[in-house]
């Protein structure tokens, strides 16, 4: 009988090289298996994702899973009683001891709290926490702008709004500052350290030592993980942030639309709601003109939660538990070393360096996010629309801008100063024709593409990339020239 095998593909000497040097890849084979399983889509659509920091992609047992759950049950809206409803609520509260469990959460110290997002989880930090005349605000300049935002809240409250600066050459915190601005936490008022434990510009993993640190000197500490916890441990035995914002589709891609707050609850009892909502009131009157709300986490839950979607999270972190976030962190950690290795090889014929690195250039104490400029033989920076557009082209899935939602980074990163921004801004006020956004990245230079790697990705994928990124050696700025359309691209993530 004739028998069909499988052959699996000739080792190209680029892989049998990435796997001398990077030796605890063979750990993470479970990781190759789960892509020919459950991310076939990728190689049957040709398509390369290197995007994971802006969002993860979902396994096909994730939709499987919740598809079934979702066709099997009566699920209604969880605030009644009635057996439809029940059946809701015991799957939401059922996905909040997950989540606690997954993060090692001890449930007696920690509370989660249903979002839309991240975002949604910092918003409530930022309208709730108690900020008074005199309480300071301490934000990393390598904080999201979903972060960054808070500073509004602190503001309006009259609480005063510092920032840690970033070393220009690897994108890490200044530790002599921020020394020095952790020594100035004020008595008898709240102090909030907001700092993410992941750059999502920069992938520089900020110590989550600097959490005991912050509380040793009287600051309650709110930790982004947004970025972190795709690949990462976040143990919260261990660790004890104040708050912790996480969007799940960052994590494991399905569902979208949920994130949440991690809050210790000791910090949640002196958090204040600035109005009310349905699912939030204990008892309103419109009568006598007040409402009373509820004590629990259920006060900080707007409206209907997301009571079909919230339950897919389970099955996102019982695949992560399976596979394991260790396994996931070192697969990610050995194509970013190889990465990191082979961009400063690409080279023009002249010898002049084609991409330039921002933020740390080895991978110790970094992520899977890389993010890069591309030069020309003169060292004239290529354009990142032509260099996106040419990219998609070619099935490649990588994020271009400028800071991506990281202004403090990308600031950082190109060294501009308050007066450069202040000059485009009015230039700007004066002629409308650009956008201030434009004018800013065309006058500093600011063209970055972002690379990130997540669970599925593969050697191939990094592969794809340097060779794709071996088609501009040699080729002008000019010869290279500009997307059309390319002012309108939104830029976020
Ligand atoms: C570090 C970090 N924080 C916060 C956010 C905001 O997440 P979301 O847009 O899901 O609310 C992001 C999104 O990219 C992020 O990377």
């Amino acid at each position: 009988m004739l028998m069909l095998m499988a052959v699996a593909p000739a080792m190209s000497e680029a892989e049998a090289d990435f796997l001398r040097r990077f030796p605890a890849w063979k750990s993470t084979a479970v990781l190759d298996q789960l892509r020919a399983t459950d991310f076939a889509r990728l190689d049957e659509t040709h398509q390369v994702y290197l995007d994971y920091t802006g969002g993860n992609l979902y396994a096909l047992r994730q939709v499987t899973q919740h598809q079934r759950d979702l066709t099997q049950h009566i699920y209604g809206n969880p605030h009644s009683e009635n057996p439809s409803s029940q059946a809701s609520t015991n799957q939401v509260e059922a996905t909040r001891t997950a989540i606690l469990d997954f993060f090692r959460a001890p449930h007696d110290e920690y509370e989660v709290i249903f979002t839309p997002n991240a975002t949604g989880a910092l918003r409530i930090v930022g309208e709730s926490y108690p900020f008074t005349p005199g309480s300071r605000l301490l934000l990393s300049t390598c904080n999201h702008n979903s972060v960054l935002g808070i500073g509004e809240f602190a503001r309006a409250d009259k609480a005063e709004v510092d920032y840690i600066p970033l070393r220009r050459e690897d994108l890490r915190l200044d530790e002599t500052a921020l020394a020095a601005q952790l020594a100035q936490a004020r008595p008898g008022v709240r102090n909030l350290l907001a700092y993410p434990a992941q750059s999502n510009f920069s992938g520089v993993r900020h110590p989550l030592e600097l959490i005991d640190q912050a509380h040793a000197a009287g600051w309650d500490v709110l930790l982004d993980a947004a970025a972190f916890v795709p690949s990462n441990r976040l143990d919260l035995s261990r660790w004890k942030p104040d708050f912790v914002s996480i969007s799940f589709y960052k994590m494991f891609g399905y569902p979208t639309g949920v994130g949440c707050l991690l809050v210790r609850k000791e910090s949640l009892a002196r958090m204040h709601r600035p109005w009310f909502s349905g699912g939030t009131v204990e008892l309103s009157s419109v009568v006598a003109r007040t409402h009373v709300m509820r004590r629990d986490i259920a006060g900080f839950e707007d409206g209907t939660i997301d009571y079909l979607s919230i339950p897919a999270v389970t099955f996102g972190l019982q695949l992560m538990d399976e596979v394991g976030v260790e396994t996931i962190h070192t697969r990610v950690a050995c194509l970013t070393g190889w990465l990191l290795e082979t961009l400063p090889t690409l080279r023009h014929a002249n010898g002049a360096p084609l991409v330039r690195v921002h933020g740390p250039k080895d991978a110790n104490l970094r992520g899977g996010t890389v993010p890069f400029s591309l030069l020309d033989p003169d060292g004239k920076v290529i354009d990142v629309s032509a260099a996106a557009a040419l990219a998609s082209k070619a099935g490649i899935s990588l994020r271009m801008g400028g800071c991506f939602c990281n202004p403090g980074a990308g600031e950082s990163a190109f060294g501009l100063q308050a007066a450069d921004i202040r000059g485009v801004l009015e230039r700007c006020a004066n002629d409308g024709s650009k956008s201030a956004r434009d004018e800013l990245f065309e006058r500093f230079g600011i063209q970055v593409l972002r690379a990130s790697f997540g669970w599925c990705s593969n050697f191939n994928d990094a592969q794809s990339l340097v060779t794709f990124l071996r088609g501009f050696v040699d080729r002008t700025a000019d010869q290279v020239g500009r997307a059309p359309g390319a002012d309108k691209a939104r830029e976020s993530s």
